[in-house]
């Protein structure tokens, strides 16, 4: 599938006769775009959009979000559809293969990602480097980077056979390198995965298996983890997925391209919003004092973000917040526990703040993040490790957007111009010299 031809705009600079005609491309849904490759060179001028928040970086088949709507469709399957009706790994073959595989693909595909979910005996050693209290993002970082020093054999982003054992190495260690993060940090033994686990379940028994006793698995809180994987695995040319992109634009290998979107994702104002989150409902404390944040939110000058709340993007419901929503009653509830206090003020929260003129006027609702906390901890995730889960889960959509790049015989490596309004050229005037 590509674009295709949608009409044209032309473009005439006032004072001067110069004008230019650019034509205009349509996809399958979503707006059409403005083909401005030839503007420079017709009319001497750039585009200036700082965020990016109107240029379309690419063609894509992956994944298409409606901002207004509250749409998200992961190779055109709805996300609610595939939250309730798939499996996280079923999610991973869509992504990366364009659709749900059948029992045979599936079956392969479970096959290559089980038989990789060890890490090389060496890497353990990676992780004596850290603090015990290094956080886990920070060791995602630097041992996904590493995984690079032990596969010199398929570093080739330009090989699909390549391409394919990389990512298959990737959707399955990086939950065995999160959960020995978290094993790490406790000064516990690693936990070896166990290739008759689920995906979700595996991770779970890494997280908290001890050799000293046997380890049960709950289903439950192995399908509230599978579909969080699910809801995280992609989401268009985000800040971290577009990171991947750019490096990968550059011929670096996979392993690299991945701990960059690690990187990027481990902001605040991007995946680490799910741990900011359950700070800011602990520094609240109580639903009392909830009117008084709101209003601290309110005050520019106070800088105060309601996490969790917002999105570039979605200027509706975040649909991933409405099933993480539900997804949290469920699991409450199949746990047996009645009150949980951190649910009942982000209710609260959302509740107050979607009555209220700033959030209304803003667009702003509640996004994946808001309930994905409150969900991690109730499945007893420590909060350190939620923006990990996220680039866990993450990963596979990094992959698909990045091997969907490389495999376009047009991709170029990216490099945005500027807007230069900095010291006009001067002359150098010799230490001795200057004033
Ligand atoms: C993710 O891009 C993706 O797809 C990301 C993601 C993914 O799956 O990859 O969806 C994951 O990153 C979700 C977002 C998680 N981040 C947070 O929850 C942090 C809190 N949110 C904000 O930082 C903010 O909403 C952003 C960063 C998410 C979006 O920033 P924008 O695009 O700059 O916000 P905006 O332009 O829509 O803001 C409009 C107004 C501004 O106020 P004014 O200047 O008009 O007066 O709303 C204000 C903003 O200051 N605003 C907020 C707010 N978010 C925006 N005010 C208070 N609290 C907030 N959370």
């Amino acid at each position: 599938m590509t674009s295709t031809p949608a009409g044209s705009i032309t473009v005439t600079m006032e004072g001067s006769n110069k004008s230019t005609t650019l034509p205009l491309l349509g996809g399958t849904l979503g707006p059409k775009v403005a083909d401005i490759r030839k503007l420079y060179g017709e009319l001497g001028i750039f585009t200036f959009d700082p965020g990016y928040g109107a240029t379309a970086s690419c063609e894509s088949t992956i994944t298409y979000i409606d901002g207004d709507e509250g749409v998200l469709l992961y190779r055109g399957y709805p996300i609610e559809q595939l939250a309730e009706k798939s499996h996280f790994l079923e999610v991973c073959h869509l992504l990366l293969n364009g659709d749900l595989p059948n029992a045979a693909q599936y079956e392969e595909f479970h096959k290559g990602v089980t038989y990789h979910t060890m890490l090389h005996e060496q890497l353990r050693r990676f992780f004596e480097g850290f603090r015990r209290d290094a956080h886990p993002m920070a060791v995602m970082c630097g041992v996904v980077g590493a995984l690079a020093a032990f596969y010199h054999d398929n570093l080739d982003i330009n090989d699909p056979r390549a391409r394919e054992i990389a990512a298959f190495r990737l959707i399955a260690k990086v939950p065995t390198i999160a959960a020995m993060a978290y094993k790490y940090s406790l000064g516990q033994p690693f936990v070896y995965p166990r290739n008759d686990l689920s995906y979700a379940e595996n991770f779970l028994y890494m997280l908290n298996a001890v050799p000293a006793e046997p380890y049960v698995s709950n289903p439950i809180l192995a399908r509230a983890m599978d579909r969080i994987l699910i809801l995280h695995a992609d989401h268009e040319q985000n800040a971290s997925t577009s990171t991947v992109r750019l490096a990968g634009s550059t011929g670096a290998n996979p392993f690299a391209c991945i701990a960059a979107g690690i990187a990027a994702l481990w902001g605040p104002a991007h995946g680490g919003a799910n741990e900011a989150v359950l700070k800011m409902l602990a520094e609240i404390g109580s639903p009392e004092n909830i009117p008084h944040f709101i209003s601290e939110v309110k005050d520019k000058n106070s800088h105060t973000k309601l996490m969790g709340f917002g999105h570039r993007v979605y200027k509706n419901f975040d649909p991933r917040a409405k099933i993480m929503k539900e997804t949290c009653h469920e699991v409450l509830a199949e746990l047996g526990i009645k009150n949980e206090p951190l649910l009942d003020m982000a209710m609260e929260m959302e509740r107050i703040a979607l009555s209220d003129d700033y959030f209304i006027s803003r667009k702003l609702y509640p996004n994946v993040d808001f309930y994905s906390g409150i969900v991690q901890r109730a499945i007893g995730i420590p909060v350190p490790l939620f923006t990990a889960i996220f680039a866990l889960a993450r990963t596979v959509g990094w992959i698909a957007q990045l091997n969907e790049m490389i495999g376009d015989p047009e991709y170029k490596i990216g490099r945005p111009r500027q807007l230069f309004v900095g010291a006009a050229p001067r002359n150098v005037v010799p230490l001795a010299k200057r004033g």
